[in-house]
């Protein structure tokens, strides 16, 4: 199943990203020298039409300050008219994690913005937040990136061809819990920036290789317990970023009741993301007896979509009930406008397992590296599964039609059909 290789290890070498902007320089004047700053990513936590958090890592020095502004000011730090210096510092495996929280932005609208320190500005790098009214957007969904850097920097670079509107990233993304492994995937997340410094991006969930509970909260500054939720487009959509490392029951469960109360009526899409999935579709995982306690929460709530991971194989459900009288728990619904569909799970460079646990109401599975591209429109969600096959013959989608299949993708095409629609109701 490993057969990106060369270019792979091409692409591997540390540190060879770096977005164009960073060699700009006006007519006849020498370049800003380079802050020592690095590991970008920026994070949605709440609120993204108005909300976003930058980080990175501080190399040396004095922790850096943000300059921002919806025009292309380059690297020329001080003409951007908003700027603000690191939020929140934390030291955690020797990184220097710095975070500025930049508020009172509009909706989807482009921005501009670099870093800068006593050293130097960093590459000025862009971004876009998310609308405030119903509009179709695009996302992407996967998890499991844990072990294998080429495969793991293929599905950056597809990220990047695709430039959805965030990226759930539903844990796993690590193997060890350590310095050395963060190090190299932070620089491997470096490859969904493009060229010209445009951000995706990131949902930040736990999975269980992410051992520690600092970890999400340290590297993507998520509230502590790693679980929180947003709207995209006012009404259309909801996001729920659940914890299936912690107890499912208790303090969640009442949050995520608070949750679905709130916002279930008024909704048009609801969807979930978490690691552990409630029903494998690998015969050794044990079930996910922690996470099947949001079964009913789901349902009695008219969730749609849940997205689980940590099995490294793909599947599909139909909507699903939970019943005593199912299969594992579950009977197929697929005109109840209650039932969910549950997709995933998670394969984005961690070890390929078979998909020997299909259950009568599994409707595809398959065992390859792939994310979903998932399409979220005021009448229906469409998903796509992206196999991580070369992404440097992809070519990127267009602004103007951001889910038609670029050239050179190669989509699953299970018998179920390649696009899964879950229509609103
Ligand atoms: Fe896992």
């Amino acid at each position: 199943m490993r057969t990106l290789t060369l270019w792979a290890i091409a692409a591997i070498l540390p540190g060879a990203f770096s977005p164009v902007s960073d060699l700009r320089a006006k007519d006849g004047e020498e370049p800003p020298r380079a802050s020592k700053t690095d590991k970008y990513r920026l994070i949605w936590t709440t609120s993204p039409a108005n909300r976003v958090t930058m980080g990175w890592n501080q190399k040396s020095g004095d922790p850096g300050t943000v300059h921002w502004g919806e025009t292309d000011h380059g690297r020329d730090a001080e003409a951007y008219p908003e700027s603000l210096a690191a939020t929140r510092v934390k030291e955690y495996d020797g990184f220097t994690n710095c975070f500025a929280k930049l508020e009172d932005l509009k909706p989807d609208t482009r921005y501009y913005l670099v870093i800068s320190d006593e050293h130097g500005t960093s590459s000025r790098f862009q971004f876009q937040t998310a609308p405030a009214t119903p509009q179709p957007f695009t996302f992407i969904a996967g998890g499991d990136s844990r072990n294998f850097r080429d495969v793991r920097i293929a599905a950056n670079m597809m990220v990047e061809k695709l430039r959805p509107l965030f990226v759930a990233f539903t844990g796993d993304m690590i193997n060890k819990d350590d310095a050395i492994e963060w190090d190299e995937w932070l620089d491997d997340w470096q490859h969904t920036t493009s060229d010209d410094g445009f951000l995706i991006p990131i949902v930040a969930h736990r999975g269980n290789h992410e051992r520690r509970p600092e970890t999400i909260p340290a590297y993507f500054n998520t509230p502590k317990n790693a679980y929180f939720s947003f709207s995209v487009g006012s009404d259309l959509f909801r996001y729920l970023a659940l914890n299936s490392e912690i107890p499912a029951g208790e303090k969640q469960e009442k949050w995520l009741d608070e949750q679905l109360e709130k916002y279930s009526n008024s909704t048009t899409h609801l969807v979930a993301g978490y690691h552990k999935p409630m029903r494998p579709h690998v015969s050794k995982k044990s079930e996910g007896t922690n996470p099947m306690q949001w079964a009913d929460n789901f349902y009695e709530h008219g969730l749609d979509l849940a997205l689980e991971s940590d099995s490294h194989v793909m599947k599909r459900t139909e909507a699903l009930k939970p019943s005593s009288k199912g299969h594992e728990g579950f009977i197929a619904a697929p005109n109840d406008p209650k039932a969910t569909v549950y997709i995933g799970e998670g394969c984005w460079g961690a070890p390929l397992r078979d998909n020997d646990d299909n259950k009568p109401w599994t409707i595809a599975s398959g065992s390859f590296n792939g994310f979903d591209w998932i399409q979220v429109s005021p009448d229906k969600i469409e998903v796509k599964t992206v196999k991580i096959l070369n992404p440097s013959k992809v070519k990127r989608v267009s602004p103007e039609a951001p889910f038609e299949n670029p050239e050179g993708i190669t989509l699953w095409e299970p018998k179920s059909g390649t696009v899964l629609t879950i229509q609103a109701d």
